[in-house]
Parts: structure tokens; C-alpha cells; sequence
């Protein structure tokens, strides 16, 4: 259990303003020149500086592997994350690198945790995926957790926070189905007012996750190197414009 939920158990009438950022990020796009994240090593090595200066003991490198986007392999991912290590070494950065990936949801992933060539990471072998955010609940869910159920992994479902499909009563019953066929949760941390719990869709939809204590990991999801990490930066309000703790 992580201590931001501790707390929140403790002071449930003052939820926390952010969700915090943890020591090791499960959820980040640092491999370069393979989807929309790192564009080239000088931009993957400050992405690993501004992680290791928010606090990031270890980093998950979880490249797009998508059929129709990103068609990677976990091979080509390998050899990259070699690069990305080698390039660490050179520049000093006291930073531990694990490699996974982002897998989206699609028959490729469901065939591919049927066959078990997968890249899972950390000491739970997390096998990182997303699915489509829109309002219908995705078909191919089942099939997936099912396959990866048979597997020595443990499912992690990205930025949960962004599904509108989990967010109706029907989805938070997918949510809790998830829950108990062994799936965990990550969500993206907060930045300036995006993911702020309480504040927005996601933001109520973090704060729903965090009175369950269903947030496993919190990742940056980080892009590049910027304030917001996105692959197209946008500016992002100070934190000070964000509204007190508790405020309706
Ligand atoms: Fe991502």
C-alpha cells in the first residue's frame, strides 16, 4: 500500500491535491526513435535527468508495441533498451532501467499473451497495457486477461484514469472484475492540473480509485522532456492556480 493512500485513509476528509509521484516509475516512453516518445539519446538522457530529479529510483522503459501505430517487437526493444543502457552508463545517470512495454489492446497482444512471448518487468512481472478510451467497453478485454491469467505475469492496466468506458456503473464493474481475476492499476501522476483527484473526469476517477485503494503504480508516462512530458507540449498552469485541498 502505497503512503498517499495511507493517508488518505486516515484524513478521508482531505483528500490529497495530487497524486504523488513513487520511486519507481512503471510507466515511461524513454527508448528512443520507436513511438512517440524519445525522439533521439540527447532527449532520452534528459528524460531520464528530469526522472531521476523528481525522485525516480527505477524507471520502466514502455515503448508502443500497437499493430497498426507502433509495430514494434519485443526484439527491437531489446536492442534499444541496450542503447538506452549503454547511454546511462556514459552519462552517469544513477538510475535503474527496467524493460517492458505498452502493449495496446488488440488481437496482436491477445495472441501474443497466448504464446507468452511477452515483456513483463519487475519483481512482478508486470505486462503494461492500455485499451481503447472510448465509451464502449472493449471486446477484446476478456480474451486478454484470460490468456494472461494462464501466464507467470501480472496484468498492469495503464492510466486507468482515462477510460470512459470504466467510468459508467457498468465499467466500474469491469474495473472490479478486474480486480479479481488479478489485475492491477496504474494511473498517471498529477501535473500542474491534469490528474488533479477530484478535479476533471480523470481527476474523479482517481480520487473513486484511490477511496477503493486500487492504485498499484503511478507513472509519469513521461514523453519528453518537458513540464507536461506529452508529445506535443502544451503550457500547464502552475500548481499554485489549483484549488485548496477539500474545495468543492
Ligand atoms: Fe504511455
Amino acid at each position: 500500500m502505497f503512503g498517499f493512500v495511507r493517508k488518505l485513509g486516515r484524513r478521508p476528509a482531505a483528500p490529497p491535491r495530487t497524486v504523488a509521484y513513487r520511486p519507481r516509475d512503471c510507466h515511461a516512453h524513454v527508448l528512443w526513435g520507436l513511438d512517440d516518445g524519445a525522439r533521439t539519446r540527447d532527449e532520452a538522457l534528459a528524460m531520464l535527468g528530469l526522472l531521476r530529479d523528481d525522485g525516480a529510483r527505477v524507471v520502466a522503459a514502455t515503448s508502443h508495441i500497437h499493430a497498426d501505430r507502433f509495430p514494434n517487437t519485443p526484439e527491437r526493444l531489446r536492442r534499444a533498451f541496450d542503447d538506452l543502457c549503454r547511454a546511462r552508463d556514459a552519462a552517469r545517470i544513477d538510475l535503474e532501467l527496467w524493460l517492458g512495454a505498452e502493449y495496446f489492446l488488440d488481437e496482436a497482444f491477445v495472441d501474443a499473451a497466448r504464446s507468452g512471448e511477452l515483456l513483463a518487468f519487475g519483481p512482478d512481472r508486470y505486462v503494461l497495457f492500455e485499451a481503447p478510451t472510448g465509451p464502449t467497453v472493449p471486446v477484446l478485454l476478456d480474451e486478454a486477461v484470460l490468456a494472461l491469467s494462464r501466464r507467470p505475469v501480472t496484468p498492469l492496466l495503464a492510466h486507468v484514469e482515462r477510460y470512459r468506458w470504466a467510468r459508467t456503473d457498468e465499467g466500474w464493474e469491469v474495473l472490479e472484475d478486474l480486480r479479481a481475476a488479478g489485475v492491477r492499476f496504474q494511473v498517471n501522476r498529477t501535473v500542474g492540473r491534469v490528474n488533479v483527484p477530484g478535479v476533471g473526469g480523470r481527476g474523479r476517477m482517481i480520487e473513486r480509485l484511490l477511496d477503493r485503494g486500487w492504485i498499484d503504480e503511478v507513472g509519469s508516462d513521461l514523453h519528453r522532456p518537458t513540464a507536461d512530458g506529452r508529445p506535443d507540449p502544451h503550457p500547464v498552469p502552475a500548481p499554485a492556480t489549483l484549488p485548496a485541498a477539500g474545495a468543492p
